[in-house]
């Protein structure tokens, strides 16, 4: 037995040299105190005094709770907490329901898994995310990856599904999470309406800073900010990004929800999240309301980031972003780790994404402008970026 287990080690370490000789090695590394420009705490509510004390009083106030959920939402795990913010988030939401699942990874998967059936046929944009991509994976639908924010590439799809027979689906991302463009989505709205296909969309990085309002200050995510949400069947919001708390809310028809509850297997086969996590997530969507300045400080420092970046690095190249997520390309992986690694030396936390995570060429530094960075910051890590970029990479 024990020379079984060592062999099995002996080959999981072998497996590890390979990816550390590719350069592809993923270590866990803590960045405290460094200025934050990697997390997707767009808004700052992870760090807001307010939102803590908001989340203590509301701890508080149902200091009768349990710590934990204690089992499935189907079993012990339900609670009339979980029911009232399920309503107020489709109500935030401006829909009919919204189911909470443990994480956005969870709901992604539950969605995409349990939705299509075989015969149906699932079209995903080729840029979704990984939780999509798992999800797709467990569907028995017939699945077809479209070229990128491609319209005419989509329509063929459309138009060689609908003769399959069976239900079309179209699963996006309002805001691609590594590139930071955005989805066509009246446009992909209007071809799904053509083909009676229905569209799912991930607005895990729209939510909280998209929205209803002049400044999107409502926070409900692209879909609201258009005008689609009777035009789409299903959205994913996730609640540990500008939200700055933890899980994910599914929202649509209540039929979807009922359907959800009954057929999506992350919802069912796991312990809910508990009353502290509940309470959390609704702290956080009030804070949205009440905090309507977030949203104005993110887009008055998104700005300057893209002022400044033409003024200090007008050579570099970029992804098409108006997003917070700011993308520089840096192709080769040793290249952009060098950048990134430039950076965090003068106390920046800045990550180099590598392929195979993004394709090859495509390697690229993942940077993140919040609300609390200041014009100091910004001007910093561009500088470094430039120095960093003229001793590694010819700009
Ligand atoms: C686009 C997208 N969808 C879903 C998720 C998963 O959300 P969560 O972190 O809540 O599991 C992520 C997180 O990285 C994401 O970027």
């Amino acid at each position: 037995m024990l020379t079984l287990a060592r062999s099995i080690t002996h080959t999981l370490s072998e497996r590890l040299a390979v990816y550390q000789q590719e350069g592809l090695l993923r270590q866990l590394r803590t960045a405290d105190n460094f200025v934050d420009f990697c997390s997707n705490d767009y808004l700052g509510f992870a760090r807001s005094s307010e939102l803590k004390t908001a989340i203590r009083q509301a701890d508080t106030t149902h200091a009768n709770a349990r710590t934990g959920a204690t089992g499935s939402r189907l079993l012990a795990g339900q609670t009339v907490l979980a029911d009232e913010v399920e309503q107020e988030l489709a109500k935030f939401y401006q829909t009919e329901a919204a189911l909470i699942f443990n994480s956005g990874y969870d709901a992604n998967i539950g969605l995409l898994a349990c939705l299509p059936k075989a015969g149906d046929t699932l079209l995903t944009d080729e840029l979704i995310h990984a939780s999509m991509i798992d999800g797709a994976r467990l569907s028995y639908a017939n699945r077809h990856r479209f070229r990128h924010n491609d319209l005419a590439d989509l329509e063929t799809k459309l138009q060689q599904a609908s003769q399959q027979g069976g239900q079309i689906f179209v699963a996006v991302e309002s805001v691609y999470s590594m590139d930071g463009d955005l989805a066509p989505l009246r446009e992909l709205a209007d071809l799904c309406d053509q083909y009676s296909a229905a569209l799912l969309v991930d607005e895990a990085h729209a939510t909280g800073v998209y929205g209803s309002g002049p400044n999107g200050q409502h926070g409900q995510g692209l879909v609201v900010a258009l005008g689609l949400q009777d035009r789409v069947l299903a959205r994913v919001h996730t609640f540990g990004k500008a939200l700055g708390v933890h899980g994910a809310a599914v929202v649509g028809p209540a039929v979807l929800r009922s359907y959800l509850i009954n057929f999506a297997r992350p919802f069912i086969y796991t312990t809910a999240l508990p009353p502290h996590s509940l309470l959390a997530i609704r702290c956080a969507h009030e804070q949205l309301k009440i905090n309507t300045n977030a949203q104005q400080m993110l887009l008055q420092q998104l700005n300057y980031f893209r002022q400044q970046v033409s003024a200090i690095l007008p050579g570099a190249t970029w992804t098409n972003s108006q997003s917070p997520i700011q993308c520089l390309i840096i192709p080769e992986n040793e290249k952009a780790r060098a950048v990134a690694t430039e950076a965090q030396k003068i106390g920046m936390d800045v990550r180099a994404i590598l392929s195979p995570t993004v394709p090859v060429g495509k390697e690229r530094l993942r940077l993140c402008v919040h609300a609390f960075n200041t014009t100091d910051e910004i001007d910093q890590l561009l500088t470094v970026l430039q120095m960093a970029l003229l001793k590694n990479y010819s700009l």
